[in-house]
C-alpha cells in the first residue's frame, strides 16, 4: 500500500500550511499515490491555493477559534491525516489532535527532528570516527584529528552533494589526510564534485595544499566499454556540461583560492601540470600549485587503458610519503582499476610503504 494511503487510511489528507515548499512536495507525493489532498492556510490569499484540488482557510494556530475550526473541517471533509512542516503548527497538533479528532494522525515526524536528522547523523558519524580511528599503519603518528563539529561539517556538506564516494571511503580519506605530507592534491575525475569537496576540505583541515581537479567533463570521455554496456548506456543519458556547472556550484562556496580545475583529459592535464604552476579559470580565479603531489585520487574513466594512462601520467609526480587512491579497485562493472592497481604494485612495490583497500578503493602510500 502506498505511504500516504497507509497513513490516512485511504481518507483525504489535510496539508497545513499548504504553501510551504515541503507541503508542495508532499502534495506531489499525494498526487503520485492517488490520495486526495486538501490544502489549508491562514492567509486571506495564498498563492499556493490554485495548486490544490480542494482548499480551505483556517484561523491562525494561536487564534482561540483554531481548534474548533480544525475539528469541524476534519469532520466535514472526512480528513484521515494531517501533514504539517511548520514546527509551531506541528507541535500544537501533536498536543491536541488526539483529543480534537481521535484516530486522525499527524502523518509526518516532528519538522525540527526532520530538519536536524542529517546534522545529528553527521555528528554521530564524526564521533564514531574520532572514537575509533581507522588503523592506518604508517611509521609516524598522524596529525591530531580535528574536533567533532569540524568533521561533522565536512560529512554533512558532502552528504548533500550527489555522487560516487561512499562513507567508508570518505572515512579512509580522512585518515590518510592526517598522515599526509604537504603538497598538491590532484583528482582525476571529479564529475559533480563529491570527492573533490571532501579532498578540498581535508586539505584545509590538515593543511596539506591546494586541490587541482582534472576532468574533461565531456560525454565522449564517459564511454568505458563495460562488459554489459549498462554503465555506458547510463552515461549516455547525462550531460557533462551540466555536470561541470554542478561541480562549480558544489565547490565554489568553499574554495577561496585553494581549488581549481583543468577541463582536460588526465594525460593532457599532466602535461599542463608538469610545465606550469598556476591554474586560472573564470570562476575559481588563479590557484598556485607546488608541482609535487601529496594525494592523487584517480577516479576517471575506468577502462583499463584509461586507468593505466592516468597512473602512467601522474604517479611519478607523487611525493615520497604521498598517497595514491585508486577508486573502484573493486568494481562490479569491470576490472580496469584493479588490473592497473595490481600492475602498479607489481612494478613499484619496492617504493610502496603501505597499501590497503577500503570502500572499494585501493590506498597506496609511497615510501
Ligand atoms: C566516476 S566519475 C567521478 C566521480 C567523482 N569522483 C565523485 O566523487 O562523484 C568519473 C569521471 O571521470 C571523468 N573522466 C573520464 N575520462 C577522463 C579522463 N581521461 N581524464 C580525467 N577524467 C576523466 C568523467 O568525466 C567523470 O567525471
Amino acid at each position: 500500500m502506498p505511504d500516504v494511503e497507509r497513513d490516512t487510511g485511504g481518507k483525504p489528507v489535510l496539508i497545513f500550511p499548504g504553501g510551504m515548499p515541503r507541503s508542495l512536495d508532499y502534495l506531489r507525493k499525494c498526487r503520485s499515490e492517488g490520495v486526495a489532498a486538501i490544502g489549508a492556510s491562514s492567509l486571506d490569499y495564498d498563492v499556493a491555493s490554485t495548486q490544490y484540488p480542494n482548499w480551505i482557510q483556517l484561523p491562525y494556530v494561536n487564534h482561540p477559534e483554531f481548534d474548533a475550526a480544525l475539528a469541524k473541517a476534519i469532520r466535514e471533509l472526512g480528513v484521515g491525516g494531517i501533514y504539517s512542516p511548520n514546527p509551531v503548527v506541528w507541535n500544537h497538533l501533536h498536543a491536541v489532535l488526539d483529543t480534537l479528532a481521535p484516530g486522525v494522525r499527524l502523518v509526518n515526524d516532528s519538522p525540527i527532528d526532520d530538519a536536524l536528522a542529517g546534522f545529528r547523523a553527521a555528528r554521530a558519524r564524526a564521533r564514531e570516527l574520532l572514537d575509533h580511528p581507522l588503523p592506518v599503519t604508517v611509521d609516524r603518528p598522524g596529525k591530531p584529528a580535528v574536533d567533532e563539529v569540524e568533521l561533522a561539517a565536512m560529512f554533512r556538506h558532502a552528504e548533500v552533494i550527489p555522487g560516487m564516494c561512499d562513507r567508508e571511503k570518505s572515512c579512509a580519506l580522512h585518515e590518510i589526510a592526517r598522515h599526509c605530507v604537504a603538497g598538491d592534491l590532484v583528482e582525476i575525475g571529479s564529475w559533480w564534485g563529491k570527492s573533490a569537496f571532501l579532498l578540498a576540505r581535508l586539505a584545509r583541515l590538515y593543511d596539506i595544499g591546494n586541490l587541482l581537479c582534472v576532468d574533461p567533463w565531456s560525454n565522449e570521455h564517459l564511454v568505458q566499454d563495460d562488459a554489459t554496456g549498462i554503465v555506458d548506456s547510463g552515461s549516455a543519458m547525462v550531460d557533462a556540461g551540466e555536470a561541470l556547472a554542478v561541480f562549480e556550484m558544489n565547490l565554489l562556496p568553499y574554495s577561496a583560492n585553494h581549488v581549481n580545475y583543468l577541463r582536460l583529459p588526465s594525460t593532457d592535464g599532466a602535461t599542463y601540470y608538469r610545465s606550469r604552476r598556476c591554474v586560472t579559470t573564470p570562476r575559481f580565479g588563479s590557484v598556485a600549485y607546488e608541482g609535487r603531489i601529496a594525494l592523487l585520487h584517480i577516479d576517471g574513466n575506468h577502462a583499463q587503458a584509461a586507468v593505466n594512462a592516468d597512473v602512467a601520467a601522474w604517479s611519478g609526480l607523487v611525493a615520497r610519503g604521498g598517497w595514491i587512491v585508486l577508486d573502484d579497485y573493486m568494481w562490479p562493472f569491470g576490472d580496469g582499476p584493479r588490473r592497473a592497481g595490481d600492475a602498479f604494485l607489481a612494478e613499484r612495490g619496492s617504493e610502496v610503504e603501505t597499501a590497503f583497500t577500503m570502500g572499494g578503493a585501493l590506498f597506496i602510500r609511497m615510501a
